[in-house]
């Protein structure tokens, strides 16, 4: 259509409704979709507007609680935001199965990132890298000077890490600031900081910085989480060895690895979600963690003990924080943080590993087994029935004659509704 454009200078400084009323002439949105995307849910829109830019709208995704988590003997309901059917349910059944062998235990780094500080045009850069250690503490100083409540928190720049980089661009000085974050999630503390101590390498150097920014590969920022489940517990040694070739897949293979290590992602994005975090940095974190040594593999390690029971261990980065941030502006944020009761930005973050453990140990359970399409396909077939107009008892007679007739299929729901009203209506 002529006169469409999507150069609007200046769109940012609209109000919502004038941003909407362009969007809706471009896209011929309706009424009804204009309204559905101003619907204020649990997120007022003038709190997303000071999220992020250009906001026309808001939206809401499902917000469930899993259960049965158990972690260094601790209760915890875990809060979990996301579009996928099963992985709430598979999270708590796995965390049941685990609780009966006393639960997940966890132990993490600390909340410490690295910051990044790129030097080039050095003829000799394995010499400046000593020239940078001998000028360490009056970096750190410098670098502790933009955030003094962080460091009256006991967090604060606290070490330097330097390597020469072999780049396509010819060998770089890479200055790696090692930052105490304490709850935070630390980009902007750290950013903050590469950008203040970026003057003071050059001069040092006699470089020339460029790049100056936090590295999401967090591996100072570990957390990990293992746990036991009794052979019995989980139906016996044959789904123990089914469970442990399934890992030993994985651990070979990257094209397995990247789905076995997207199930744990599956509850690990889902609480991150929940709490508010950025989780494209720690989908980042651990996907570059998987591949540290230069095969992408597993992030967890599955084996069987003496006695045939299943062991399982996971590592992984965790860059999350329970201040700053949107944990600080949505409200939803602060609710999913008291449900979960965590303390520090640590508790957090073992929680979320020992998260993405349960939620590992439900995907390999049931592909070892029955795979994981029945139990889809019968949450599926639910969700068919209800959006066919079944309601209380109709739901589970619609869903067992689909599953039982291999028919999961909305037509077909409705036609089973439909013939089952009349059936009860005339009886
Ligand atoms: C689906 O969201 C996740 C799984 O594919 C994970 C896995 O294969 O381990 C079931």
């Amino acid at each position: 259509m002529s006169g469409r454009t999507s150069r609007l200078p200046g769109f940012y400084k609209l109000s919502i409704d004038e941003r909407l009323k362009i969007v809706s002439d471009f896209a011929e949105l309706t009424e009804e979709e204009v309204s559905t995307l101003k619907k204020e849910g649990n997120l007022p829109l003038e709190v997303a507007d000071r999220m992020i830019e250009n906001v026309v709208g808001t939206m809401a995704y499902p917000f469930a609680v899993a259960v049965n988590f158990l972690i260094n003997g601790k209760d915890y309901l875990v809060p979990m935001v996301l579009e996928e059917p099963s992985v709430v349910a598979a999270a708590s059944h796995a965390a049941k199965l685990i609780r009966e062998s006393g639960g997940i235990k966890t132990t993490s780094t600390g909340p410490v990132m690295i910051g990044q500080v790129q030097v080039v045009g050095l003829e000799d850069p394995f010499y400046a890298k000593m020239l940078v250690y001998e000028h360490k503490q009056e970096i750190l100083n410098l670098a502790n000077e933009q955030d003094p409540i962080l460091v009256k928190l006991g967090g604060g720049a606290k070490d330097l890490d330097i390597r020469v980089v072999d780049s396509p661009k010819g060998p770089m000085l890479v200055v790696h600031l090692i930052v105490d974050v304490r709850d935070a999630m630390g980009a902007n503390a750290v950013n903050t900081m590469c950008e203040a101590v970026a003057p003071l390498i050059e001069r040092i150097t006699g470089g020339r910085v460029y790049l100056r920014i936090l590295s999401n590969l967090a591996d100072k920022r570990l957390v990990r989480a293992w746990c036991k489940v009794k052979k019995d517990v989980i139906g016996g040694e044959e789904v123990v060895d089914g469970i442990v070739l399934a890992w030993a897949f994985a651990a070979a293979d990257p094209y397995r690895a990247a789905t076995h290590n997207k199930g744990i992602m599956n509850g690990i994005i889902a609480v991150a979600l929940a709490t508010g975090q950025d989780h494209r940095a720690i989908e980042a974190g651990a996907h570059a963690y998987a591949a540290r040594s230069g095969q992408y593999t597993s992030l967890s390690t599955w084996e069987k003990d003496e006695n045939g029971d299943l062991v399982v261990t996971l590592e992984l980065p965790m860059q999350v924080c329970i201040v700053g941030g949107a944990v600080r502006t949505h409200p939803v944020a602060k609710i999913a943080l008291k449900i979960l009761g965590v303390k520090t930005a640590t508790e957090l973050a073992e929680v979320m590993g020992a998260v993405g453990l349960a939620q590992n140990l439900a995907a390999l359970r049931a592909l070892a087994t029955e795979g994981i399409q029945k139990g889809h396909m019968r949450l599926h077939a639910r969700n068919l029935a209800v959006m066919a107009g079944a309601k209380g008892e109709l739901i589970d007679k619609v869903v067992a004659i689909m599953v039982k007739e291999g028919k999961i299929r909305f037509d077909r729901a409705k036609e089973l509704v439909e013939q089952l009203s009349k059936q009860e209506g005339s009886s």
